[in-house]
């Protein structure tokens, strides 16, 4: 194939990848979509390399899928038949870290922890943190705009990227590297690029924007009888902690019962809660520090916001409360064929959608169970539905979900973004003006529609 010839030519040839010699890695990411070999995996080493790949790709109308870390839970960086692999594999390392202006330059394929680590090293902090840490990369993150577990502390990547390098489609490389806080130069067009899911550009460099080191955390697992409740104790916890709240994260019960099933992890509360919460504060690791987490939290239980409360005494309890958190990484693989959504609904109507979705699960999916998860302070809730049996057809039930998402007001993507999965439901949570808007932008930068094609959605009108 000419093609490939020319990419090898390019990025030399051991990093032109062909049949058997494609790591299944590549065929798929972390959703249960059945993984499919891309037509070839090329591996760059640079940024100039990336630039003339897709040069080559888009006089070829070749179509390319980008892969950071292959993480995302949305399909999109699983190749569709006929799409080459474009790996950032190789793009690793950090350019620089600037203590004075708090920033850090990337090579967009690093993984996430590896930024973590090393703004830790400089005395500071990276403010993004997720599940997927030791693979995900920051490409990924930044395509993504990756939410996760601080995001009520630092905001979602979004607010923790001050610039961009990117490849459009042609071959044109973008330099946005921008490290200042102001500036306002015209169209901010790295802000267009953070959440693109790779339909825009290839992001190959980033600068981030690191905080200072927060103090160690407070950690506690609480028990609230309601979504008002919760919200009622989280707005308290702000009054007392100002700032220093990094993570509120809730678990309802059918997810308690069902990690109490399928792990190690037996029920941690008598009697089971509606809302099993995790809290962390950054208030320090002195035993003062520790008195006034209680204290607060005593008040808490006073007042009626919360039933009861463990606090971690050790860094072994901080993990066996994370534990339950993070059991739901393993339910994909214990319980196949599930339903997963990652979606945002207002605080003040949480409760209620809940309940609608329970009731109309019960009856269009009898048998099934749905289970409730997530970044609670950021209105940010994965839902799964379990099915009884791995065959059953959950099509009404998901249907009538994203019902009750729309009657709520809510989002049909908090934190995961469209890629394929979600497509057919982008009309629900965006109007047919900015549909139209967001097509010409990816004809305009993307005019052979080789990046990526079909993520997000179809650039012409189906
Ligand atoms: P990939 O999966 O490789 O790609 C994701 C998308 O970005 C694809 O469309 C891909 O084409 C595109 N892309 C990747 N790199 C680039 C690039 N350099 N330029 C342009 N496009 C690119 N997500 C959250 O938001 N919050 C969470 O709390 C969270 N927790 C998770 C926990 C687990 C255990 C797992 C498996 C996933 C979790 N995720 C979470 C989802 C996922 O980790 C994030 O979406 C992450 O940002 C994806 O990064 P990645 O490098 O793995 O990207
Ligand atoms: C989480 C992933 C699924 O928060 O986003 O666990
Ligand atoms: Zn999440």
């Amino acid at each position: 194939m000419v093609l490939l010839d020319a990419l090898r030519a390019i990025v030399g040839d051991g990093f032109v990848k062909q049949g058997d010699g494609i790591p299944q890695r590549n065929w798929s990411d972390a959703t249960e979509i059945p993984p499919l070999c891309p037509a070839a995996l090329v591996l760059p080493g640079s940024t100039e390399e990336i630039s003339k790949v897709l040069a080559a790709c888009s006089a070829a109308g070749q179509t390319i899928v980008v892969q950071g870390g292959l993480t995302g839970l949305a399909g999109g960086a699983r190749p569709q038949p006929g799409e080459i692999a474009l790996s950032l594999e190789r793009m690793q390392g950090i350019e620089e870290i600037d203590v004075a202006s708090r920033t850090m330059t990337v090579r967009a394929g690093t993984p996430l922890y590896q930024v973590q680590d090393a703004a830790k090293e400089a005395g500071l902090h990276y403010g993004v943190d997720l599940g997927a840490r030791g693979t995900c990369t920051i490409g990924g993150n930044v395509a993504t705009n990756a939410g996760g577990v601080q995001a009520l502390r630092y905001g979602v990547t979004r607010r923790n990227v001050l610039g961009i390098e990117a490849v459009l489609s042609d071959g044109t490389v973008l330099n946005g590297l921008n490290k200042l806080m102001k500036n306002n130069t015209g169209y901010d067009w790295p802000q267009m690029m953070i959440g693109s899911e790779g339909t825009l550009g290839v992001i190959t460099r980033v600068c981030l924007s690191l905080s200072p080191a927060p103090p160690a955390l407070q950690t506690a697992l609480c028990a609230a009888a309601s979504v008002a409740d919760a919200a009622k104790a989280l707005a308290e916890l702000d009054r007392q902690f100002p700032g220093q709240l990094m993570t509120f994260e809730g678990m309802w019960r059918e997810y308690m019962e069902v990690t109490d099933t399928y792990t190690s992890l037996p029920e941690p509360f008598d009697p089971r809660t509606e809302l099993t919460l995790l809290i962390e504060a950054a208030l320090g690791d002195d035993q003062a520090a520790q008195d006034r987490f209680t204290e607060v939290l005593a008040s808490l239980l006073e007042e009626g916001l919360i039933s009861d409360a463990l606090v971690s005494q050790s860094l072994q309890d901080r993990q066996h409360f994370w534990a339950y958190r993070e059991a739901n990484y393993e339910f994909d693989r214990l319980i196949p064929g599930s339903a997963q959504f990652d979606i945002s609904l207002p605080m003040n109507r949480m409760d209620d959608a809940i309940a609608e979705m329970r009731r109309q699960i019960a009856s269009l999916a009898p048998g099934a169970t749905m289970i409730a998860y997530g970044h609670m302070a950021d209105s940010n809730l994965h839902l799964a539905i379990l099915p009884a049996d791995a065959a059953d057809d959950l099509g009404a039930a998901v249907t009538a979900v994203y019902d009750v998402v729309g009657q709520s007001d809510g989002s049909i993507s908090a934190e995961h973004g469209i890629g394929i999965l979600k497509r057919p439901y982008l009309s629900r949570s965006r109007s047919p003006e900015e549909l139209a808007l967001m097509r010409r932008l990816k004809n305009m930068l993307d005019p052979a529609d080789i990046l990526n094609r079909g993520r997000i959605l179809l650039s012409q009108q189906p």
